[in-house]
């Protein structure tokens, strides 16, 4: 019997019979300002689940490990089961959202070099900024670890600035999230979607991610589906 371990903001996360893989399920919601606000879309499950295991593919094409196993249906994957740091890294690239409103910027220029910053998982605590000395100090991940996991993060805006680039999409910033196996190996998880990134249009101008819900601009699931489509199409051209 399957157990449901975990409903997140945009997911659920199942135990399958083997203890190592979980079932992740995509939900056809959305949430912002830390679960205060919450609707349905139906559709944009299944958008951000194709989007997130089409570039979870990508990325372990290019030597980078996820946690991504496949895809089992529109809204479901089956994923490798690991103890997920209670942390998020955000890489910036160009200057938005909270980097913007946080110094009083305008959003839109391009940062010289991308800026990193870690926050400490917790919705009681509106997911705090933390720095590296403090997630050492609090045992959340050590020197080490912490330096691989943004070589990770760094090794992906790499890979991911082109490709999105291809589909006519900018990579603003994005967040990513990481877990260890039960070996101790540091892998990929949770997911990349534009639920977790920001894009975009680089000729309009558009955006074409959450921002569209959190602002009101345009509506999510033709969004995604949009990003879907241009995807695709590049990552099958090449
Ligand atoms: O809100 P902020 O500007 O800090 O977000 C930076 C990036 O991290 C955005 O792409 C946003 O979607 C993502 N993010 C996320 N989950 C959070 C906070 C930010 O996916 N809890």
């Amino acid at each position: 019997m399957e157990k449901l371990l975990y409903t997140g903001k945009a997911k659920q996360m199942w135990q399958t019979e083997d203890p190592a893989v979980l079932r992740v399920v995509y939900l056809d919601q959305a949430t912002a300002l830390n679960g205060k606000k919450k609707d349905h879309f139906t559709g944009k499950g299944g958008a951000a689940n194709a989007i997130s295991s089409l570039v979870f593919a990508y990325l372990m094409k290019q030597g980078i490990e996820t946690h991504f196993i496949k895809k089992l249906s529109t809204n479901e994957d089956l994923v490798k089961k690991c103890e997920m740091f209670p942390l998020e890294f955000v890489t910036r690239n160009v200057i938005a959202g909270h980097f913007a409103s946080r110094y009083g910027l305008s959003e839109g220029e391009e940062l010289p070099s991308p800026v990193e910053e870690t926050f400490y998982k917790s919705d009681e605590l509106n997911d705090p900024f933390i720095n590296e000395s403090a997630t050492i100090a609090l045992k959340i991940a050590s020197k080490e670890e912490l330096a691989q996991m943004w070589g990770i993060c760094r090794k992906v805006n790499n890979l991911l600035k082109p490709l999105f680039a291809q589909a006519n999409l900018r990579l603003v910033d994005f967040k990513l999230e990481f877990g260890r196996l039960s070996d101790g190996k540091i892998i990929l998880a949770d997911e990349f979607s534009p639920d977790n990134c920001r894009l975009w249009d680089l000729t309009t101008k558009q955006h074409m991610d959450k921002d569209v819900y959190r602002r009101k601009l345009a509506d999510l699931t033709q969004t995604y589906d949009e990003v879907l489509e241009r995807l695709e199409a590049v990552i099958k051209e090449g």
